[in-house]
């Protein structure tokens, strides 16, 4: 075979989200989209906000010498000033410029993350139900990923977590919100994580590193507030991105902040600088970082994912499905009726409903919806659930 056995592998796990959306595509095709209920794919369907369109126009105007070419690899200094600026306020900690690094959104930021920080065979812990990409993100860095289930409400299950600690282990990665259950971990939840993290590294005599990737931290719900990391956590690093806030993951920008406090900042900070750089990422686009400098703190109207999510949930609890209700991030994690997810999957797609199943991200028995989807969608599938649930109500 051409391509590499591992890359053969990984085609074959990495497909629950790709068939869906082959798909939707297919389905739409066949029987017109405003038939289709597609709630597959976590791809904003909001505008940017208004603001950004001016920042763009903006930055747009600068003509000139050096307007397009590379900075340093970290970033423009008054870039990462105006998110250092923000983000202070976020982790109630006071952050520099010299502390935060310009990525190719935060799937790049976590490539460059751990490239900095894995020796070949170290364990990095990812939380079940998890992101689909994070295993593949420590595959690509030399790292081992241990996948350690949550509790009940997909809480944080820390006595699950403090078993799969070794004196391997180098990371921890969080998502909160959380995709795919919309789960916020609570600054007590968070308070006794970094505790028990603590005692661990004194116990392995070890570094252990807390990753918190946010890139929803902006979309909650019912004053839901996601809690600051820095004062609870001396080795944390946050990595986000404005693919979700502001509706922008096609132009790939985002973000790491390290908590000053860190062990070996300036080294860390080095390696990931290098990491930008030779991952091939070399710096995070130029005219993107100049127009998000403008808008920090500013995010997409998040009062039409609160309203999908009330209209969407009532949808759901009408027909009798299980489910927490999300206090961020826009995807819903129903349990499935029948214990075969991917069978009850097929069985929804019967009645043109799209969803992925729990086992695309660590957890069977459960299956996604995103709604990051027209409000027509929504309320259009309404009569589709009904007839797809007769047969287990
Ligand atoms: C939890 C989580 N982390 C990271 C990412 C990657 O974000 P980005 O597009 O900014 O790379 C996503 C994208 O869906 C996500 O859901």
């Amino acid at each position: 075979m051409g391509i590499s056995l591992k890359m053969n592998e990984f085609g074959s796990r990495s497909s629950w989200i790709r068939k869906m959306f082959e798909e939707g595509a297919r389905m739409k095709e066949q029987y017109g989209a405003q038939n289709v209920f597609d709630f597959s794919l976590g791809n904003p369907d909001l505008a940017p906000p208004p603001e950004f369109d001016v920042s763009l126009g903006e930055v747009l105007e600068e003509r000139g010498k050096g307007v397009h070419a590379y900075m340093q690899n970290g970033g423009y200094p008054h870039v990462k000033a105006a998110v250092a600026g923000q983000i202070s306020i976020e982790q109630e900690t006071t952050i520099t410029g010299a502390e935060i690094l310009m990525t190719c959104g935060a799937a790049g930021g976590l490539n460059v993350t751990l490239k900095a920080i894995l020796n070949p065979g170290e364990e990095v812990i990812v939380l079940a139900p998890f992101f689909v990409e994070y295993n593949f993100y420590i595959d690509n860095q030399g790292g081992i990923g241990k996948v350690v289930n949550t509790g009940a409400d997909f809480s944080l299950d820390l006595e699950a977590i403090r078993q799969a600690v070794t004196a391997k282990t180098k990371a921890i990665i969080i998502n909160s919100p959380n995709n795919p259950t919309g789960q916020v971990y609570s600054a007590l939840e968070l308070q006794a994580l970094g505790e028990m993290l603590e005692s661990c590294q004194s116990e392995f005599d070890s570094t252990i590193f807390l990753l918190s990737d946010e890139p929803y931290r902006k979309i909650t719900y019912d004053g839901v507030e996601v809690p600051a990391l820095f004062p609870l956590y001396k080795n944390a690093i946050v990595v986000s991105s404005y693919s979700k806030d502001l509706s922008l993951p096609g132009e790939r920008i985002g973000y790491i902040a390290v908590n000053p406090a860190i062990a070996c900042k300036t080294e860390l900070l080095g390696a990931m600088t290098l990491a930008n750089r030779i991952l091939g990422f070399v710096n995070a686009p130029a005219l993107m970082q100049k127009v998000v400098a403008k808008l920090q703190g500013k995010t997409v109207d998040c009062e039409i994912y609160t309203k999908r999510r009330t209209t969407f949930c009532k949808i759901l609890e009408d027909v009798g499905l299980e489910f927490t209700k999300p206090k961020g991030a826009f995807y819903i994690f129903p349990k499935s009726p029948i214990e075969d997810d991917a069978a009850f999957v097929a069985h929804l797609q019967e009645f043109k409903i799209l969803a992925v199943p729990g086992r695309g991200f660590g957890m069977p028995g459960y299956f996604r919806l995103a709604f990051c989807v027209e409000d027509e969608v929504i309320a259009g599938s309404a009569a589709a659930f009904k007839k797809a649930m007769e047969k287990y109500r």
